[in-house]
Order: structure tokens, then sequence, then C-alpha cells
């Protein structure tokens, strides 16, 4: 539940900022005596909302055929997916119109692609460029993971080309395996909610040999994303990841040092935050697999991120605006944007708001 005693102190005295481009362009800074995320109640579209992923009832956790449930999507192409599945995929497919990256909740799978294998656990993300045929052929325990079709090349962004992510280290690239050309195979290409079914003899990932050019496929686990963190008072995030023009970028959310972050008025983006695992809360976020999600425009504030016990959470950044698909909808809640709680219901509020 949310901590309200938490934000009722603060009520005095809070600065506002409103930003353009995220947090790099202009800004600029009001003082408000009330505290100002409050909401009493807020219907439509843009209202800030908040699922675990746990929640949804998603048919590939039983139907091997089934693909990922949409959650969000914008018009850009951008969509959010869950996914639990169950079995492995028994086609191949090729997603023509978006890179995807795989963040998984729990569980672990195998993707094997056109390039190669990559193996993967709790806290990573894989990222299979557009068109990169792949199927996942293997997956163990309860998974859940989270897709995000980012429509544009997702290319690393970072401020330096180390501290935030230690390249060599952490980064993995899937790994070449000879396979025989196998039988006849299923590949789906795959258009958004558009399917065109192709039945080839062999099998379209195999191969003999890997010969040469760069390796699309790569893995990464949150874990090893470091925050920025300033000394003083803190300071806003960075992204780690994004696609050109900065439509799409992903930063680590994770616990860092510095106060708590100022009010917020996001000009340019829509801010989805996804909390993976604890032991710490993220305010009155608490459950492994919960996505908030705040509108661009939205006043809100956000928990303190300086968590002695540490948490592991990523945020998505989207500069078309998002909507919740009908099947994220029915399992989402409407969020307070102080500690990102459910909101309470209007007659719980004080009658002084
Ligand atoms: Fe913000």
């Amino acid at each position: 539940m949310t901590d309200r005693s938490s934000t009722n102190g603060q009520t005095a005295g809070q600065l506002e900022n409103w930003s353009r481009e995220g947090f790099t362009g202009e800004a600029t800074y009001v003082r408000r005596a009330h505290y100002a995320p409050d909401f009493i109640r807020a219907e439509g579209p843009l209202a800030p909302r908040r699922l675990t992923v746990g929640s949804l009832h998603v048919p590939d956790a039983t139907d091997p055929q089934a693909f990922p449930v949409p959650v969000a999507a914008a018009s850009s192409g951008l969509r959010v997916s869950v996914s639990h599945r169950g079995a492995p995929m028994p086609f191949v497919v090729r997603n023509v119109e978006a890179d995807e990256l795989h963040f998984v909740q729990r569980g672990e799978l195998r993707f094997r692609t056109a390039v190669g294998i990559v193996d993967a656990t709790a806290g990573d993300f894989v990222c299979i460029p557009r068109s990169i045929a792949y199927r996942i052929e293997a997956v163990t325990g309860d998974l859940q993971t989270v897709v995000v079709e980012a429509p544009g090349a997702l290319r690393f962004d970072t401020p330096a080309r180390s501290g935030m992510v230690n390249f060599n280290r952490d980064v993995s690239y899937a790994r070449f395996e000879p396979t025989d050309p196998g039988g006849e195979t299923t590949l789906i290409l795959r258009s958004g909610d558009e399917f065109t079914r192709f039945v080839y003899p062999h099998d379209p990932l195999a191969a003999t040999e890997r010969v040469g050019g760069s390796n699309p496929v790569w893995k990464l686990n949150l874990a090893k994303v470091s925050p920025i963190t300033y000394e003083g008072g803190g300071g806003p995030p960075a992204h780690f990841l994004g696609i050109a023009n900065n439509e799409v970028l992903f930063y680590p959310l994770s616990a860092r040092r510095g106060g708590r972050p100022v009010v917020h008025v996001n000009a340019d983006y829509d801010e989805m935050i996804y909390y993976f695992a604890g032991p710490g809360a993220w305010g009155a976020v608490s459950e492994p697999g919960t996505l908030t999600w705040v509108p661009k425009g939205v006043t809100h504030h956000g928990p303190p991120e300086d968590v002695p016990g540490g948490y592991l959470a990523w945020m998505l950044e989207t500069r078309t605006t998002l909507r919740f698909t009908p099947q994220g909808l029915a399992v989402a809640e409407l969020m307070e944007t102080g500690m990102y709680g459910p909101h309470r219901r209007p007659e719980a509020v004080p009658a002084t708001r």
C-alpha cells in the first residue's frame, strides 16, 4: 500500500521541474507550497497506471503457438509485451518491424538465432534486431519475460566507453554452433499483429560457419548496468541504450546514492519503469515484475532511489505517447505519482485538497 506519510512530510516548498528532451534539454524550476503530484481523480487514456506482469493471463503459458501479450503500445510501433512461455516455439519467427529487447523476470530460456545461441536467465536483457530469425528452443522454470519492440535499431549509448557498462566483460554475444539443415520448418514473418507463414524444407536457422561481420545479438544483465550517481544532492539518470533521434531510451533505474528526484513534468517522454527485484522496496513498489507508467505531461515525483537494501529497476522512455492495451488495462490500476502506489479512492482524499 502507498505510504502517504512519506509524501505528506514534503508538502511545503516543493521544487517542480519542467524539462525538455528528457533530462538533457531546456528546464525550468518552480517552487510550490502544495504537493503537486497529488490528484483527486484521473480518468482517460493518459492516467498513470501500474501493473504486475505475473497478474496477466498470457496464452503462451499453455499454447506453444501463441505470442506474447502486448500491455502497452505507441503509434511509433513501440510495444511492450509479456510472455509466460511454457514450452519451446514450434516455429521460427522473424520480426520485420522492430528490434526486440527481451528482459527475463524469472526462469531460463535459450534463444537459437540466425547467428548463434544465447542462454538467458533472470535479469538478462537479450537484444534480437529486426529481421534476425530466432526460435526459443528451451524454457525452464516458471518463465516470465517482458519484450520491448523498438521501432529502430537499438544501440548502446553511454556517457563514456566504460563505467556505466563494462562492454568487454559484461556484454556477451550469440555463440555460433554449426547445425544440420534439419527438416521442414515454419518461419513466421511478423509485422505487428500480422503474421505471414512460410514453410521451408529446412530449418532457416541452420548454418555451417560464422564467417564475419558484426554480431548483432547480445546479452547484458541489468545488475551489470551501473546507474549514474552524483555527489551532493543527486541528479538525473542517464540512459545506456536507445534508438535514433532518442525516440526510445533505456535507463538503469536501480538504487543509487543521492537525494530524491524533484517533482517533474517530462515534456517529451513517457516514463515506464520496471521494477525487477529487491531486496529493497522502491517506494510503494516492492513486488518483482511491477511496471509503472507516467505519461508525458503528468506531474510526478517518484520514490527515493537511495535505498540501503538496494533494488534493480530499469526505465523505458518513449517520445511517442504510449497507451495501455485492453489486456494491460484489465490488470492495471490507477497509480498515485508520489511513491507510485495504488491511487487511493477519492473518499480517502483529505477535504483540504
Ligand atoms: Fe520524471
